[in-house]
């Protein structure tokens, strides 16, 4: 069925999805807007959960929006209830319950799932993986009798919530299986300072070592053993990583390759009223050589804004919003313009005696800057982000002696001489 009152299904309640009724709505979409949230509470902002600890009982009070916000837009926010298959020829989903609802489009905005860890002893009382606004109140909770906190991989989440955990007072080692942090995302020039960083402050950091096995005392953990030997433990935490939920997708036989595979302007290749948005979407970008999957509350606002305003009649450009991502590490505020993938050549700035902490590294391939990182530099972040939409593409020579920052302010007083 797909009659033109069928309206958009969205399928999940995150940013992401939020983001893709927020547009609709925004641009004047009147049809029917259902959205299927498998959580039982309104959607929320997830990157504050492992900033800090959270243990107040109602929640940290971090929904994207208070719930008159769908009610007064008429948008049927379907809480707790998860959409259990999809029927593309027929154009509909059936949920949980067994209920079949007819779309017009839909849009698949599922997110992804924290990979779980391999070992023996996950199980046990007292280790826990972040992802939902339950778990972070779990970890807050611990947190404040935990004295000895093992932190399995050093990517984002890891490393925020390490610094969550000694900042409450425990003793905190991160265990990272390859030889260095933050592997996937970030130069290995940064590494060095981040990790330098966060010794300093006290955290012990194991790179290149394996959990063999978690033990437990009573069912609650008591310590890790490693390929270094064991470690005491009283909570453990892990982050290693996620994994795209593609497999409504891949049951209703849509192309999914480690994400549903969609074009540039989001749909689906199989079926063109089915659209990906968010961590759950494999895309084309004009910066990628390939196909890309982008983990980050940047990619869910742009892409779900890009379809609600697609599906609602508006404009209809490719999806190429510049990538950026920022993560807080206690002390240090980490951030990322661009992709890095394959540069070929790198610069490291450090700040000035008066500003130690900071740093930037520019991304090269063939002569153009292609990503800036920095380490508590908001400015040279945001100098960044405008220039590398803007052409000419910025050189190395450009940056010879110079940051983005004074390359940007140069720039703009050429152009209001011109
Ligand atoms: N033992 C130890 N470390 C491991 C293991 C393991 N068995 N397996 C993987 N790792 C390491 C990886 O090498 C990597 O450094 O775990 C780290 C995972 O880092 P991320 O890929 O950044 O994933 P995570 O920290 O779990 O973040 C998940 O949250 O902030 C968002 O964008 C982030 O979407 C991502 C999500």
């Amino acid at each position: 069925m797909s009659g033109t009152n069928a309206g958009v299904v969205v399928v999940g309640g995150g940013q992401a999805g939020f983001s893709v009724v927020q547009a609709l709505r925004g641009a004047g979409y009147e049809g029917p807007v259902t959205v299927f949230a498998d959580e039982p509470r309104l959607p929320y902002q997830r990157p504050p959960l492992s900033k800090k600890a959270h243990t107040e009982p109602e929640g940290p009070g971090v929904d994207l929006v208070p719930e008159s916000f769908y009610r007064e837009r008429d948008i049927d926010l379907r809480l707790g209830e998860y959409v259990a298959a999809l029927d593309t020829a027929a154009c509909a989903v059936t949920t949980g319950s067994g209920e079949r609802v007819p779309y017009e489009h839909l849009v698949l905005a599922t997110g992804a799932r924290n990979r779980p860890l391999p070992v023996p002893g996950a199980e046990l009382a007292g280790v826990h993986a972040l992802r939902s606004l339950d778990d972070a109140l779990t970890i807050g909770r611990a947190l404040t009798t935990a004295r000895d906190v093992v932190v399995v991989g050093g990517g984002f989440i890891g490393l925020e919530l390490a610094q969550v955990a000694q900042a409450g007072g425990a003793r905190v080692t991160v265990v990272e299986l390859a030889d260095r942090l933050l592997s996937r995302a970030v130069s290995p020039q940064l590494e060095e300072h981040l990790r330098e960083r966060h010794e300093r402050d006290g955290i012990r950091i194991l790179t290149g070592t394996a959990i063999e096995q978690i033990e437990g005392k009573d069912g609650q953990v008591h310590q890790v053993v490693t390929g270094q030997g064991p470690l005491p433990a009283d909570l453990v935490v892990y982050g290693i990583g996620a994994t795209p939920r593609d497999e409504l997708a891949r049951e209703a036989g849509l192309a999914v390759d480690d994400g549903v595979i969609v074009d540039e302007q989001l749909r689906s290749v199989s079926d063109p009223r089915v659209f990906a948005v968010g961590d759950c979407a494999r895309h084309p970008h004009p910066h990628a050589d390939g196909l890309i999957r982008l983990e980050s509350v940047q990619n869910a606002i742009d892409q779900g804004a890009l379809v609600g305003r697609r599906i609602a009649g508006g404009a209809a450009g490719p999806y190429e919003s510049l990538p950026w991502f920022w993560s807080d590490q206690g002390p240090v505020k980490l951030q990322i313009a661009g992709l890095r993938a394959s540069t070929d050549e790198v610069r490291v700035v450090p700040g000035d005696s008066d500003t130690p902490e900071r740093l930037a590294v520019y991304a090269f391939r063939d002569e153009r800057l292609v990503a800036v990182e920095t380490l508590n530099w908001p400015a040279e972040h945001l100098a960044a982000r405008r220039l590398l939409q803007q052409n000419p593409p910025v050189s190395p020579a450009d940056l010879a002696g110079s940051t983005l920052g004074a390359l940007a302010r140069a720039r703009r007083r050429k152009e209001v001489r011109a």
